[in-house]
């Protein structure tokens, strides 16, 4: 029988939203099915449209019944997760209201509160504000924050700073849900679980990591918000970032949240900056245009919802980062995210170097050297190309794969993010949250391509929506005779 979570007040800010709908509130059902919620734990959600509970708790019904997979939604479960849920209407942008708040949870020394704010970010600092204002930020209060966490480094540390002024940092809980997915902590047990690839993991015998998440669907309705963040402020800044951190970090003493955030942070600081001219050489941004798949139609991005028909915002971003440090010095690190592109898919590959001296001729032109690829998703596996020898005469190698499935290896159902996440804020556990000091080092690094972009005043490339992104992200990696490892080479 799993372990009852702390008894706690769970309060959703924007708990009508797409956020709330689409992940939250699935994954506090879960949470409830699995027996993880303590008995006395409730969740209240607040937004402005005005809804008596009974009506919101109707909607939430609708919406998680069809966003769940066949068969996981059970009619008894939702009346028992049901009597959990309560609904406020309140416009949170206004102080007067947060006194309605703290009338709704009541007194209750010593209980967890987990204020998350699944909001606009504009809205942050007000609300950390007035929670305190009517006694709701004390000791055993915790605030989450999605991302966007700020526009810049500048915006960042005013949001950060007024959020501080109010939550000290371990009651911070800024989210990202990368790290919350079950395949991206395997990627912590694969390196620090398994002694094999240790004395591998480092410069001289890795030739370069390849690390992509790429989207078949564009910007759906988020067209506002996405126009004014692009790939690189929605994807690279934190996704991309964090996932390159779990990459290249240095074994933590303990898997604890400051043993492991100070090993990210390393990470971060170590990243040579991409500066003036450089940024032309080392980064390619991309946008959309009309394009197909399977006989589909796609819109081209100046055509979704609520994007600007001039819009010069970029919905492909590929770079190549660099490390300084010992372990990794001379080893690019190619990152690419993009919407709209030719198949959805999260990898990261580890390409390592050839043998120093070959005996043997190689098959095809496959780059003689293994590869260890790391799928996130659609389909979590890990894979490990190994040269063997073709079958008939002669010493012909050809590259065979180890392919670890992990929906064939685990049967049990794979956790969504939220839900681990969810649980760990409850717990007080932000192993996998952002500290203030990673964002900080990961906008220093992400202000200088923005700042670099803008200076050149150059369109993001086209792109046909349904294809692999543009042209210049595959001459990025030719010209240092590397190309990405996706279907188009395999
Ligand atoms: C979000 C971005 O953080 O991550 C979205 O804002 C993106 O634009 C999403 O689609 C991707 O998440 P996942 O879990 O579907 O890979």
């Amino acid at each position: 029988m799993p372990q009852r979570g702390l008894a706690c007040d769970m309060v959703v800010f924007g708990g009508t939203g797409d956020l709330a709908m689409r992940k939250l509130l699935p994954a506090l059902y879960y949470l409830h099915r699995d027996r993880h919620l303590n008995p006395d734990t409730r969740i209240l959600a607040l937004a402005r449209a005005r809804h008596e509970p009974e009506a919101y708790r109707t909607l939430v019904k609708r919406r998680i019944s069809q966003y769940l997979p066949q068969g996981d939604f059970d009619e008894q479960v939702w009346e028992a997760f049901a009597t959990r849920l309560d609904y406020l209407s309140l416009d949170v942008s206004q102080r007067v209201a947060f006194p309605r708040l703290a009338k709704a949870l009541g007194e209750s020394p010593g209980r967890v509160r987990v204020f998350y704010l699944a909001t606009m970010p504009e809205l942050f600092a007000s609300t950390a504000k007035y929670l305190a204002s009517v006694g709701l930020a004390d000791d055993q209060a915790r605030i989450v924050l999605e991302k966007p966490l700020g526009q810049s480094l500048e915006t960042a540390n005013q949001i950060n700073d007024q959020i501080g002024s109010v939550f000290d940092e371990s009651r911070v809980f800024r989210i990202d849900h990368y790290l919350g997915k079950e395949a991206v902590q395997n990627l912590l047990a694969l390196r620090f679980g398994n002694a094999l690839f240790e004395p591998l993991w480092r410069n001289a015998h890795i030739d370069h990591v390849q690390i992509s998440v790429l989207e078949t669907v564009g910007v759906e309705n988020r067209g506002d918000y996405y126009d004014k963040a692009g790939a690189i402020r929605d994807m690279v800044q934190n996704h991309l970032l964090q996932l390159l951190c779990l990459v290249a970090m240095e074994a933590p003493v303990h898997f604890e949240p400051e043993a492991v955030r100070n090993e990210k942070l390393k990470i971060l600081e170590a990243l040579r900056p991409i500066t003036g001219m450089d940024v032309q050489d080392h980064t390619v941004r991309g946008q959309y245009s009309e394009g197909s798949r399977a006989g589909e139609k796609l819109p081209a991005y100046y055509f979704e919802k609520s994007v600007d028909h001039d819009s010069n915002t970029e919905t492909f971003v590929a770079l190549k980062a660099e490390i300084d440090s010992w372990r990794w010095a001379g080893v690019p690190f190619y990152l690419r995210t993009g919407k709209a592109t030719a198949q959805r898919k999260s990898e990261i590959v580890i390409q390592f170097k050839a043998v120093p001296h070959r005996l043997f001729p190689q098959k095809g032109d496959d780059p003689a050297g293994n590869r260890l690829v790391i799928r996130l998703q659609p389909d979590e596996s890990i894979q490990l190309s190994l040269a063997a020898k073709s079958p008939g005469r002669g010493m012909t190698l050809q590259q065979v794969e180890l392919d670890l499935n992990f929906a064939k290896a685990f049967k049990r159902r794979r956790w969504d993010a939220y839900e681990r996440l969810l649980l760990d804020v409850i717990e007080g556990d932000a192993t996998l949250f952002m500290r203030r000091d990673e964002i900080e080092a990961a906008w220093r690094w992400v202000d200088p391509i923005i700042l670099g972009w803008q200076n050149c005043y150059r369109s993001p490339k086209r792109y046909a929506a349904g294809s692999w992104g543009p042209e210049a992200a595959d001459s990025l990696l030719e010209r240092q005779g590397h190309y990405w490892l996706d279907e188009r080479s395999r």
